[in-house]
């Protein structure tokens, strides 16, 4: 006998509104038609598409109709995947596998369009069963939930955010959770009845897996000379991880903690240009080592991903290859610093130190290392590469001089799938 978890999709698993929005709007410009205000987008979250489009675009019955072929098109191209799963959510239903319950999705939309969204964010293993209504089913949820519960189950609950949800779990036998995370209000779901209410998805994790430990997160870098892009992309790789349901947390080095920014102070500041090289070498490695044990660890066993902006690497490759103090003195060197403490996976931005070059005056006023001499940055660029050489599976390397949305596009590719096999591994 198993406990049975049934989640509703929209607002519960993922937040939807962004694909919903975008293909309303698009279907106003193919028509025609002015664009609806927010104050009319916030209601057409929720209702059926037919009685947005006529009573609050003002479209007649034949236009709606049209509207809808419209909408479903785009839909069903791009508007599925203009979803975001909550972040921690992936690491709830980790922890639901872990614990050997039955989980499923029970949901108003189609099961097909369902089912490609959670294929296309990496979650089918975690479920048992994706099922939407169906047209011979009876309105409201009870008909699905009942249909789909397996006949060993030993108690049933069903979560969601609306009252459909908490109606239909209620009349199939199930307890019920309400969330305050997606688009009810906590008052609808507990006039509905809800047995248990979680405002947020920590606290759903609380209710659903007291006092269990979450499985491990994971610690990311990425890499590259100064002007490759690495602050632009940092900011979109984070935002394409969390869209997959990822607890994002980014950092820096030097830095990423009050020590390690006062050391950072140091090093960068133009003023201490007779730093010898190995001074310069072991403040980075005494920020790191402060950095590993206040931010990345904990992190990391808290469930979440941890992104950092430069670690290890970038000393193996400036004071190793730039300050010519040799890779393996420097390794060395930060083998105390680093706990044991190596990225899953290294994003390198790929780019030409001469490119780099000018880019960087491009853009503004250079710090200590960055004004450096070009020989400086050539040889930089040389260690780089052949760290990447000495480890090519931990490095996912990114032709920085393609456009940012392509740059972009690949990292997040890349880097999802390499935390994917983790989990995948991880949770055998
Ligand atoms: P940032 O501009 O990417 O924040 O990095 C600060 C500078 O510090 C950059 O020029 C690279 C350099 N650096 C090292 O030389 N060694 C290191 O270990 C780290 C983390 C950064």
């Amino acid at each position: 006998m198993r406990r049975c978890v049934i989640f509703d999709l929209d607002g519960t698993l993922t937040a939807s509104d962004e694909g919903i929005l975008n293909c309303v709007r698009h279907t106003a410009q193919v028509m025609g038609l002015p664009l609806p205000t927010s104050e009319m987008e916030q209601k057409m979250i929720g209702p059926p598409l037919l009685w947005s489009f006529t009573q609050l675009l003002g479209m007649t019955q034949q236009q709606a109709l049209k509207g809808i072929e419209v909408y479903r098109e785009r839909y069903n191209r791009v508007g599925l995947f203009e979803n975001r799963v909550y972040p921690g959510i992936r690491t709830l239903l980790r922890m639901l596998k872990m614990k050997g319950d039955w989980v499923a999705i029970a949901t108003g939309k189609p099961t097909g369009a369902s089912r490609r969204i959670i294929e296309h964010f990496q979650l089918n293993e975690y479920f048992d069963c994706i099922e939407g209504l169906r047209d011979d089913d009876p309105p409201g949820k009870e008909g699905l939930i009942s249909r789909i519960l397996p006949p060993d189950c030993s108690e049933a609950l069903m979560v969601g955010d609306r009252k459909y949800d908490i109606d239909g779990g209620r009349k199939a036998g199930c307890r019920t959770v309400g969330v305050g995370f997606g688009y009810g209000t906590e008052q609808e779901l507990r006039e509905a009845g809800c047995d248990l209410y979680a405002p947020t998805v920590d606290a759903l994790i609380e209710l659903l897996c007291p006092g269990m430990a979450r499985p491990l997160g994971a610690f990311l870098s990425m890499e590259g000379l100064d002007g490759s892009g690495k602050t632009t992309q940092m900011h979109l790789l984070t935002e394409a991880l969390t869209r997959y349901g990822y607890e994002v947390i980014t950092s820096r080095e030097p830095g990423g903690c009050p020590i390690s920014e006062k050391i950072r102070q140091i090093i960068l500041d133009p003023e201490n240009s007779e730093m010898e090289p190995v001074t310069e070498a072991l403040l980075y490695a005494a920020a790191r080592a402060q950095h590993v044990r206040e931010v990345i660890q904990p992190a990391v066993t808290a469930g979440k991903v941890l992104l950092s902006d430069r670690f290890v690497d970038s000393s193996i490759a400036y004071q190793g290859g730039g300050r010519e103090l040799g890779t393996e003195q420097v390794a060395s060197l930060n083998a105390v610093a680093l706990d044991g403490t190596l990225p899953l996976c290294t994003v390198y931005l790929d780019i030409r130190h001469e490119e780099a070059l000018r880019r960087r005056y491009a853009a503004s006023q250079p710090d200590r290392l960055e004004r450096e001499a070009d020989s400086f940055h050539a040889r930089v660029e040389a260690a780089y590469h052949q760290l990447i050489q000495s480890a090519p599976e931990r490095f996912v390397v990114v032709d920085a001089s393609l456009s940012e949305e392509e740059i972009s596009a690949r990292c997040a590719e890349q880097v999802l799938a390499r935390l994917h096999a983790q989990e995948v591994a991880a949770d055998g």
